[in-house]
């Protein structure tokens, strides 16, 4: 596809929804009232909007790399920061997605390489407690496939993990309790299904390594 035909695709877009609603884009140039933040997969089978049926205006959306909240990001503390403090968003999902090839690379033996692998060193501990439940458990291992579908699962655990001890929502649950709410959530590209993972009970009370 051409960048011709994509800007051929935002005119005709455009036309279908003044002539839908014509307050449409109106509506939108003075404020915005996102009702959520998405942080979320750069993968482009996961787009927030679509994935959840919602329209311009209604998610406050944050991506990278296997939906990665790092402490050191002032990207994504500044997202957050904006999002709670002055959208006043209650909700923020991590959602990530199975068959995520960042969560792959991050549990293959062969090293990435560069930023990406700096980047996946975060994911890799997913990895490292899903091998660490898995031995304490004991049992048949799970094949290879299911192994990185619980490392998705537990890469949302721990993104949100990180997300309840970043500075800009523990201020924020001092000031409003329970304000931001956190949900972990798995989308499956195979069915276009979402799997709520967990719901954490925003509080700062909530001592560092549990959620
Ligand atoms: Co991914």
């Amino acid at each position: 596809m051409s960048l011709e035909d994509l800007l051929e695709r935002n005119r005709a877009w455009a036309a279908r929804e003044r002539a839908r609603d014509p307050e449409y884009f109106s509506r939108h140039v003075t404020e915005q009232r996102p009702h959520l933040l998405w942080i979320g997969c750069s993968d482009s089978r996961v787009p927030a909007e679509q994935v959840t049926a919602c329209c311009p205006g209604e998610i406050f959306v944050h991506r990278n790399i296997a939906n990665v909240v790092s402490y050191n990001d002032v990207n994504i503390s500044a997202v957050v920061q904006y999002a709670v403090g002055h959208l006043h968003i209650p909700d923020i999902v991590v959602c990530g997605h199975y068959g995520c090839g960042g969560v792959k690379a991050a549990c293959d033996e062969k090293v990435v390489g560069g930023y990406i692998g700096d980047w996946l060193m975060i994911t890799a501990w997913a990895k490292r407690f899903v091998e660490e439940r898995l031995r304490r458990e004991g049992g048949e291992p799970p094949d290879h496939a299911t192994f990185l579908r619980l490392v998705v699962e537990e890469n949302v655990r721990l993104q949100i993990q990180h997300l309840s001890n970043l500075s800009v929502v523990r201020e924020q649950w001092d000031r409003s309790p329970g304000v931001p709410r956190l949900h972990g959530w798995c989308y499956d590209i195979g069915t276009g299904l979402i799997q709520v993972i967990e719901d954490h009970a925003g509080s700062s009370t909530t001592a560092a390594g549990e959620v």
